[in-house]
């Protein structure tokens, strides 16, 4: 009889398999499926509760996070206050002030359930301090957690003087995705300039592209048109990703109509941001306020792999988060009216499956030959797990546990009313 390290028993799968063991050794999964019978040097009663892969973030910024406060709160609220903001506070903070808030935010992660994230590091400043930062912290969390770096000009490629030259700098460092900001360059033309440049930066050395592209409510921004034309142009295709592209929800429908055939001939993924956006967008506005979050269901529907990011936490642009992957899924369902079964277990895809396809994790999943990372969650099923923000119970890297929960159980003294109460217990009785 096989041992194994770990038998994980009758879990609930995401495409809603119920009752089935996963088997673990060395590091893989290395069996799927009704009653294994086996020995195991440890093994998880699941219960009956989800069991995923873990939960991906595609977008964050690693090194800003936990900042909070320092060297003050942002007043407007709005994203280029917070670009000012961290303006003032890159000159004055430390390497390893970076490192140490990073890691901390690293074990919060870890303790949600996250696997994986893709975090942007700007390279605006000659020191790259973000980026020394980043890439020891890289190393250190890459037993429990695995962090790609995005080199990201947040001053703008052209219009920062030092950035076109640090970029190069800190991928030659180790750095590995091309960023860029086209819709903070001084105009329109520079935007398009930073988005050839970048691309070709980019197709020189065989990287990846991540660029926050037409994050604003200008209905007229046009960076994503260049992005998918150079996408195109220079064979980019599956490699590119667009963040935010908020401007989308502005774009007049008839426009649309054409750019988003290009977005899909160009092979290019989507990554919209919600908490952060729906914070940030529509501060112009009167009423009605714009939403700010890109067309998701549009993109989706047109065949656009679409991950949802988290951006921020208690940093000069967004102070609250708490790196729950299912917080921003439930935003972006919110806010993108996606309520049907259907469009609400694709928002769990979208912070799952979907966002490990754009950071072309490798061995994601939960077939027999996939890495043994996975997070079993107190709820019956995706939706469930939405509806809840469900406990993490159990956090798998490797096939070894990283992090444990108790179930939240709460007791109560009702006087003829159950004595306690588990939340997952509530599933609907029409279905
Ligand atoms: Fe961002």
């Amino acid at each position: 009889m096989a041992v194994f390290d770990l038998i994980i028993k009758n879990a609930t799968l995401p495409d809603g398999r119920k009752g089935i063991d996963v088997a673990c050794k060395d590091g893989f999964i290395s069996e799927v499926g009704l009653n294994i019978d086996a020995e195991a040097k440890q093994i998880i009663q699941a219960k009956g509760y989800l069991l995923s892969p873990p939960f991906v973030d595609p977008h964050f910024h690693m090194d800003a996070t936990l900042s909070l406060g320092t060297p003050r709160l942002n007043v407007s609220g709005t994203l280029l206050e917070g670009i000012s903001l961290w303006g003032e506070l890159k000159p004055v903070q430390k390497v390893d002030e970076i490192i140490k808030r990073a890691l901390k935010y690293c074990d919060l992660a870890v303790s949600m359930g996250i696997g994986a994230i893709r975090s942007h590091v700007d390279i605006c400043d000659n020191e790259l301090k973000g980026v020394e930062a980043l890439l020891d912290v890289r190393k250190t969390v890459a037993p429990y957690l695995d962090l790609q770096l995005v080199a990201f000009p947040q001053d703008g490629l052209l219009r920062s003087p030092p950035a076109r030259l640090n970029l190069t700098r800190a991928l030659d460092m180790g750095v590995d995705i091309v960023g860029g900001i086209p819709h903070f360059e001084r105009t329109m033309g520079e935007g398009r300039e930073s988005v050839r440049i970048l691309c070709e930066i980019a197709a020189e050395r065989g990287l990846m592209v991540d660029m926050h592209c037409d994050e604003s409510d200008d209905p007229m921004s046009r960076h994503i048109e260049s992005l998918a034309y150079e996408t195109h142009r220079l064979g980019l295709t599956g490699n590119v990703t667009a963040s935010h592209l908020t401007s989308m929800h502005s774009m007049d429908d008839y426009y649309v109509s054409k750019l988003i055939p290009l977005i899909v001939e160009a092979g290019i993924h989507a990554i919209p941001n919600p908490l952060i956006n729906i914070m940030l967008q529509g501060r112009h506005d009167t009423f009605p306020k714009r939403r700010g979050q890109t067309r998701v269901a549009e993109l989706r529907d047109a065949g656009v792999t679409v991950g949802f990011g988290s951006d921020c936490m208690m940093d000069p642009w967004y102070s609250l988060g708490k790196a729950d992957m299912l917080d921003v899924a439930i935003m972006g369902l919110h806010v993108g009216q996606l309520s049907s079964r259907l469009d609400m277990e694709w928002c769990f895809d979208a912070v799952t499956v979907n966002s490990a396809k754009i950071m072309n994790l490798d061995g994601y999943g939960l077939e027999k030959g996939c890495k043994a990372d996975m997070v079993l969650m107190q709820a019956k099923d995706k939706i469930e797990a939405l509806r809840l923000r469900a406990n993490r119970l159990v956090v798998v890297r490797g096939g070894n546990i990283i992090a444990e929960n108790d179930s939240l159980i709460t007791t109560l003294s009702l006087g003829g009313r159950p004595s306690s109460i588990n939340p997952a217990d509530y599933v609907p009785s029409g279905l």
